[in-house]
């Protein structure tokens, strides 16, 4: 599956909820997985692929571990925030720039798996940050538009130029 990149307008939407856990979802989960490996990211949100849907897959083992381990979080909710971490993160829609981003440090979420349990976890770190970036996403929020004005024109700049090139 192709991964949009910005500035598709289909990146900005807001995603609406799972309300089915049926094969549909659980295909499109698979194929999220795949693309995700494929383009070797570590975190991928349904809107990239052009679904407007609250879904986002990470794993966050390295690209040559034999325990591969997805995580998928469906409907989910971020509770709880404390502390501030600065994480130089990287998106695949926005292929060949990262950008250091300040997110907070440690958080709670709850979400759905994909035969609609409910579930509830604590991250900090890198998944704290990679469940953030993703999340975000899912409201048509990107991570340039976490930077600071001035970052955030010249990183979009940045971003459009690697685009045109292509
Ligand atoms: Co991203």
């Amino acid at each position: 599956m192709e991964i949009l990149t910005y500035p598709d307008p289909r990146l900005k939407k807001t995603a609406k909820n799972i309300t089915l856990f049926d094969q549909e979802l659980h295909q499109l989960l698979d194929e999220m997985t795949d693309t995700m490996y494929h383009s070797g990211g570590i975190g991928l949100a349904a809107p990239q692929l052009g679904h407007d849907q609250r879904v986002f897959i990470i794993d966050l083992s390295s690209e040559n571990s034999e325990t591969k381990k997805v995580c998928e979080f469906i409907n989910p909710k971020i509770s709880s925030k404390e502390g501030r971490i600065v994480f130089e993160e990287g998106c695949l829609s926005f292929p060949s720039i990262t950008c250091a981003i300040r997110r907070f440090k440690k958080i709670k979420v709850e979400y759905q798996d994909r035969y609609g349990n409910l579930h509830r976890l604590s991250a900090e770190g890198l998944f704290s940050v990679a469940i953030q970036h993703e999340n975000d996403h899912l409201d048509g929020i990107l991570f340039v538009d976490r930077l600071p004005f001035y970052k955030r024109y010249f990183a979009k700049k940045k971003a459009l130029k690697k685009v045109t090139r292509l």
